[in-house]
């Protein structure tokens, strides 16, 4: 087995160092010793004129750069150009969705607004300009999947990959020329002088590896194999208890037929005479109004109570009858404007009339018993009195 492998990988060698150099010549290369001498070569180099070479080194060499004075490349302007297309996109389409075309009010607040648009904005900024950098990289920078440089097989980039700095000159560099080119890397120390020839064109070459039979067949094994193996992990390995994943639960749905109860319902009514805890059923319930009356706000007057009657006000009740209770609606007609709370009729209201309207609604206006605790109906109410007192003051208020 082991040397079917083996013999295996020499034929993959094999074919290719088959592969056939042609007559036209790629590059002339050279190499140096140690880090200083490339600077030198590369600085050298720039000077005499030539623009297209390159450097081969085991590891980064700092300066080099400079050396070599390479311009920036094109990857920072692409990231941002693609970003700046994301931070476009996003707020182009929120400002569509939820400007134009499904305007819904959200407390009062404006349909578009950057502030609620920044995480999305800054998702699709970053989203965009990571996969366009990483994915251009890839293929526009670094050419994959085309993966033939005529420079490999060749002693020169043999030496580089181990302990000697390279230098080629390429050949489509409008100074080249086979004699200078050749006394000009001799004259700045390099040695081991190799000129590199293109490859021969061959079929098996130029087509993209990726999409060879074989390759494809081994991906749909591996997605076969891998996929296989989880399920059956999951299904058969995992899936004891503890690991039932939740699947299992005993429980009724709403409106099962219960297999229990001889009455065959599973919803139960609450035990006659009860209360659920932390629950406090509404006093005057199906009482006529002028019962309601004799309801006395439980809560003190004070900063604590007003802060948070305020605060529960400015929530829930200031989008229809405004902030200071004026009837002046922020919801654009979408709703029926209420009438003033600064109506004699309301000023002379007992404080449980306005905990009733709350509690349970009035004619259109809905009930807000499910949203606002009773502590808080109660607090609203105190600062209602105090917008209405602010409003009429009198003169003893003063002292
Ligand atoms: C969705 C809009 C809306 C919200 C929110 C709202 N109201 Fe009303 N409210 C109305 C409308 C409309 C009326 C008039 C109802 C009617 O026709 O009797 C009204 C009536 C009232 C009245 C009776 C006024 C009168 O003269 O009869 C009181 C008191 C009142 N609201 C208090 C509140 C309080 C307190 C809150 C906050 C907990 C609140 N409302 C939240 C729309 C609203």
């Amino acid at each position: 087995m082991i040397g079917k492998i083996k013999n295996k990988l020499k034929e993959v060698n094999n074919r290719n160092l088959e592969q056939k150099r042609s007559d036209e010549l790629y590059a002339i290369g050279a190499l140096f010793d140690t880090p200083d001498e490339i600077m030198d070569a590369a600085g050298k180099t720039t000077e005499a004129g030539y623009e297209e070479f390159d450097v081969n080194t085991p590891y980064p060499v700092h300066g080099m750069d400079q050396a070599m004075k390479l311009k920036n490349t094109m990857v920072g302007k692409t990231t941002f150009i693609f970003g700046f297309l994301g931070t476009t996109a996003a707020l182009l389409m929120i400002g569509w969705m939820s400007g134009i075309d499904y305007q819904n009010i959200i407390g009062g607040k404006p349909f578009f607004a950057i502030p609620p648009a920044i995480p999305i904005t800054f998702e699709l900024t970053v989203l965009l300009g990571g996969l366009a950098t990483a994915g251009l990289m890839l293929t526009l920078f670094n050419r994959l999947p085309w993966i033939n440089n005529p420079l490999h097989d060749t002693n020169y980039i043999k030496q580089t990959a181990s302990d000697k700095f390279g230098l080629v000159i390429y050949a489509k560099d409008k100074n080249f020329n086979i004699a200078t080119v050749e006394g000009f890397l001799q004259s700045i120390g390099g040695k081991s002088i190799e000129k590199i020839n293109f490859f021969e064109v061959r079929e098996d070459r130029v087509r993209t590896p990726i999409f060879d039979f074989k390759f494809i067949a081994l991906l749909a094994v591996v997605t076969v194999v891998t996929a296989v193996t989880a399920y059956g992990i999951l299904r058969y390995v995992l899936f004891l208890p503890p690991f039932d994943f939740m699947w299992k639960q005993e429980k009724v749905l709403p409106q099962e037929k219960s297999t229990f109860f001889a009455d065959g319902f599973s919803m139960r009514p609450p035990v006659e005479g009860t209360v659920s805890r932390g629950y406090i059923p509404y006093e005057y319930q199906g009482l006529p109004d002028s019962v309601v009356t004799l309801l006395a706000n439980p809560l003190p007057i004070n900063a604590e109570v007003l802060a948070k009657g305020k605060q529960r006000f400015n929530t829930y009740c200031s989008p229809c009858h405004g902030y200071y209770g004026e009837g002046d609606s922020r919801l654009r007609g979408q709703f029926p404007n209420p009438p003033s709370l600064h109506t004699d009729k309301v000023r002379q209201w007992a404080d449980g009339n306005i905990y009733h309207v709350i509690t349970n609604g009035q004619n259109v206006m809905s009930s807000y018993a499910k949203q606002i605790s009773r502590d808080d109906r109660w607090a609203i109410v105190h600062y209602i009195r105090a917008l209405q007192r602010a409003l009429n003051a009198k003169d003893e208020d003063l002292n």
